[in-house]
């Protein structure tokens, strides 16, 4: 039983089929909503690209992207909507994941804030921002390097971004 042991990174449990299936079911915008499952999917291939150079945690970063905005309840303005997410993830922890208790504090810390803090030290909670901004040319927002928590981050941002 997973509960039993003690997780090492190597040994974090994600059933990611199960989780994106649930997490996507309980999005109040729609499908086609510019904070839903396609922007999920970018800011994760965001985050794995630059955890190559960053040296994040691939499965916090993974995580942050099904469950940052997937609990927004409009496409305009919520400002809760990062803490709401950091509660999905809370919940849904011990079942459709598990991972040790340093990286869940970090995946609940970069959830909740999100959209109100500007930098981050640490290169996982970093990551998982910059991979999240980098995504703002589906918006028509351009990434600028100076939201950028990482060095690889604003590199990318620099040169233009990946679109
Ligand atoms: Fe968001
Ligand atoms: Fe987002």
């Amino acid at each position: 039983m997973k509960e039993d042991r003690f997780l090492e990174e190597s040994e974090d449990y994600v059933n990611y089929p199960r989780l994106w299936n649930f997490v996507s079911g309980q999005f109040q915008c729609g499908l086609g909503s510019v904070h839903g499952p396609s922007h999920w999917r970018r800011v994760e291939e965001n985050g794995l690209y630059l955890a190559k150079k960053s040296g994040a945690n691939l499965t916090v970063v993974r995580l942050f992207a099904v469950f940052h905005d997937s609990r927004r309840e409009n496409d305009y303005t919520d400002p809760q909507h990062g803490l709401r997410g950091a509660e999905l993830a809370y919940q849904c922890r011990g079942d459709l994941f598990d991972i040790r208790d340093e990286d869940f504090e970090k995946l609940y810390f970069a959830c909740e804030h999100h959209t109100h803090e500007r930098f981050n030290e640490d290169p996982t909670i970093g990551t998982c921002w910059d991979a999240d901004r980098l995504d703002l040319p589906r918006v028509g927002i351009s990434p600028s390097e100076e939201y950028m928590s990482t060095e690889f981050g604003k590199e990318i941002a620099r040169s233009g971004g990946f679109s």
